[in-house]
């Protein structure tokens, strides 16, 4: 199979994905791209933000399907870790509407930025997102350079690909062609912005890369582990990292690496070449 790497779910050299499509939505919905699923597995072993969740035996669509109970038990966990918190789903923040979802300054947002964070869910895929939880995270002022989209500080975040067991690759988190600016932020669009995001570049994907790379091969191992909660082992994940103003890295977020975004591969890169080898994909022109 030829398969084409343009900075997205792996594609075919037809533009296909690298998997059917059926395939593809199975793990998109796979229940281990969850936080609950994950998230206990590494958190005693790695930096991670201080986490609280709410479960939902039925997946909420909208604020109405929430009871007062869970609501109340959500506020209540918010206020716990403070303000500003962090909130998402276990499988998404809905960042890219930041200062109307999953960013909560205060208490009295709470409910209208869940109110958002279950719509934009519901919006990706013909039939949205899974909901098991509504996930508080302790904030992280994340070391960034400018804010993009509604408010989202873009800045040193590192995205790396493991399988079974093996570092296979790491990426800036942040593709220049992924920053777009919404609403007032487009009306006050950096003037250095790609000269920030490049030098940002640089630092994850050299420096930076080396202060986590003992982590993520950790990971790596624990995700390899056989019998982990008595499911399935999979065989590869995409794990995500923020360096902090604290000059700490935090674990943020994990999902299956097969259906995780995956940013396209500097060509002279060694782990592209590394990639290259192993017959994992081939390389076509880029068109
Ligand atoms: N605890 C946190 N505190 C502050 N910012 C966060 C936190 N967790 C994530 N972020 C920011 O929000 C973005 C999206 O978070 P993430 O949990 O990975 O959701 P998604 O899967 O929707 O991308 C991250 O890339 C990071 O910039
Ligand atoms: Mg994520």
């Amino acid at each position: 199979m030829y398969i084409r790497h343009r900075g997205a779910a792996p594609r075919t050299s037809a533009g296909g994905l690298i998997m059917d499509e059926k395939e593809h939505m199975k793990l998109t919905f796979d229940d281990r791209n969850s936080l609950n699923f994950w998230y206990p597995l590494i958190a005693d072993k790695v930096l991670v933000p201080t986490t609280m969740y709410v479960n939902f035996d039925k997946w909420p669509q909208r604020l109405d399907d929430i009871s007062d109970d869970d609501l109340d038990l959500i506020i209540e966990a918010c206020d716990q870790l403070g303000y500003p918190c962090f909130m998402r789903t276990d499988v998404f923040s809905g960042k890219h509407n930041y200062e109307r979802t999953c960013f909560i300054e205060s208490e009295k947002v709470v409910k209208c930025h869940l109110n958002e964070l279950l719509n934009y869910s519901s919006m990706c895929t013909i039939v949205g997102l899974p909901v098991n939880s509504i996930v508080i995270r302790e904030f992280i002022e994340i070391e960034h350079r400018f804010k993009a989209f509604e408010g989202l500080p873009i800045g040193n975040e590192i995205r790396a690909f493991v399988r079974e067991g093996e570092i296979e690759c790491h990426h800036y988190y942040w593709p220049k062609a992924s920053i777009k600016f919404y609403g007032e932020y487009r009306n006050n669009i950096p003037r250095d912005w790609e000269t920030e995001l490049d030098e940002m570049k640089t630092y994850c994907e050299g420096p930076g890369w080396e202060e986590i790379k003992g982590v993520v091969k950790e990971v790596a191992e624990i995700m390899n582990t056989k019998n982990l909660h008595n499911v399935d082992i999979y065989p590869s994940w995409s794990i995500d990292f923020a360096k902090g103003n604290n000059g700490k890295w935090y674990l943020i977020d994990m999902a299956l690496g097969d259906v995780s975004y995956h940013p396209s591969h500097d060509p002279n890169h060694e782990e592209h070449t590394n990639r290259l080898q192993a017959g994992k994909y081939k390389l076509f022109k880029e068109d």
